[in-house]
């Protein structure tokens, strides 16, 4: 569920015409709902209900400090995957001891900056990782809270781009490693073992991987107990899977989701850490375009439109699906034809939807990408010396810029030339 929906004949964000904002903002732009990144969030939280946990927001997904802050009032810690995004995250007023740093290749700046300004934990990726946090650590007169992330070689059917649990991905240790890695780390100074890591990748659509992976965890919790660690969390990942078409797609639920970590997990006494980024904004933003032009071609119709793949690149990066609809609700029952939807940039990978069958648009209509929010904004560039587009947020029937959109001369004045031109 989300707060887009049409009302009175116009789409709406919880409270306020879509159309209102681009008279005030300008197309294109990316629109968020408070009500539902809280909404999302509150799920994942109560669908952990009786373990001890932490939602850490994938802060990757959509990284706005309003977004953050959104979440981080609702109770939300937060995943950070570089050190811009730690001091994102601080900025943003989030605790260190609320944020946890993954990636798989933390720089000994990162490490120290983190170290420095507090952290939950990192989840080491490598083993010549863990030796750098040592020796940061060491140097610093502090312990680094460690887990690491294992990598339990199971597939987690989504898109190759996107799935990060195979032993030929670049992520984490080998779980048939483990004990090994685990035993080095107990002697290595600056540094406590605190859990386990694992993240076998984004848009899964059914729950089996999940369960696949939670359990080897679990094996591996007990052996490394009988070891003598101390595992005491388990960070799980994100990956859980969203709808991107309103017809056929049932993922699992956040509820179901916590159950299955409860069956598989529930039992070992840790405290429990989910990394979603996805499900908590996929569906709490929009990607709100104008219609330049109206192109006949030689067999097919041209939607033209004012955003392009820098501003929403996953269409041409994994063949995305996206919902794109009318801002305007179209009368029921009318015609609908195909168009093939495409941006302004100078190539043909630009192409958001091709037939795709809407209603008739014309120059200058407004339409929206449905379940933007994650993946979108934070993926954006200037390609084409196009500004990034402005983001905005609703709250019921307030809205607000949380990123206005550059001039050209921001954007060119970030240049410097060499004194010998
Ligand atoms: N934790 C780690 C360690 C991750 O690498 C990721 C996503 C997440 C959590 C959050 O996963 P989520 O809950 O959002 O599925 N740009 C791609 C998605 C890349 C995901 C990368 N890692 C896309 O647009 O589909």
């Amino acid at each position: 569920m989300d707060h887009f929906m049409y009302r009175d004949g116009a789409l709406h964000a919880e409270d306020v015409p879509v159309s209102e904002i681009a008279a005030s903002v300008g197309a294109p732009f990316y629109l968020y709902s408070t009500a539902t990144l809280v909404r999302h969030f509150q799920l994942f939280d109560q669908a952990l209900d009786g373990l001890p946990h932490l939602v850490c927001y994938a802060m990757k997904a959509a990284s706005n400090q309003a977004i953050l802050k959104t979440l981080a009032a609702a109770g939300a810690g937060m995943d950070v995957v570089s050190g811009g995004e730690y001091a994102r995250a601080v900025a943003a007023g989030v605790p260190g001891e609320r944020i946890v740093f993954s990636g798989v290749g933390k720089t000994h700046e990162e490490i120290r900056a983190s170290l420095i300004g507090g952290i939950r934990q990192f989840n080491v990726e490598s083993e010549p990782e863990m030796a750098v946090i040592s020796e940061v650590a060491t140097s610093l007169g502090l312990e680094a809270p460690i887990t690491i992330r294992v990598n339990p070689d199971v597939d987690a059917k989504t898109h190759a781009k996107i799935a990060t649990g195979k032993s030929e991905n670049k992520f984490g240790i080998p779980i048939s490693r483990a004990r090994e890695v685990y035993a080095h780390a107990a002697d290595l100074p600056g540094i406590k073992v605190v859990g386990i890591d694992v993240h076998i990748g984004s848009q899964l659509t059914e729950l089996e991987p999940f369960r696949l992976a939670y359990l080897k965890v679990a094996e591996l919790t007990e052996a490394l107990r009988a070891d003598g660690h101390e595992i005491t969390r388990l960070d799980l990942g994100g990956g859980l899977g969203i709808p991107y078409t309103r017809s056929n797609e049932a993922p699992p639920l956040p509820t179901d989701y916590g159950n299955l970590i409860k069956e598989t997990v529930g039992h070992l006494g840790c405290e429990v850490e989910i990394e979603p980024g996805r499900l908590i904004a996929g569906n709490a933003g929009i990607l709100v375009s104008r219609v330049i032009y109206v192109k006949q071609g030689e067999d097919r119709q041209f939607l033209i439109l004012d955003a392009a793949m820098n501003d929403l690149i996953r269409p041409a990066m994994y063949d995305a699906h996206h919902d794109i609809v009318p801002v305007i609700e179209p009368e029921p029952g009318l015609d609908q034809v195909p168009y093939d939807i495409v941006g302004p940039v100078c190539e043909s990978g630009d192409t958001f939807a091709k037939g795709r069958m809407m209603p008739v648009l014309k120059a200058g209509d407004l339409v929206a990408f449905r379940s933007a929010g994650a993946y979108g904004a934070v993926m954006s560039s200037e390609y084409n010396t196009r500004p990034l587009i402005p983001e905005v947020m609703v709250h019921n029937d307030k809205f607000a810029v949380i990123r206005p959109r550059p001039t050209f001369d921001e954007i060119i004045n970030r240049d410097t030339i060499p004194e010998w031109l």
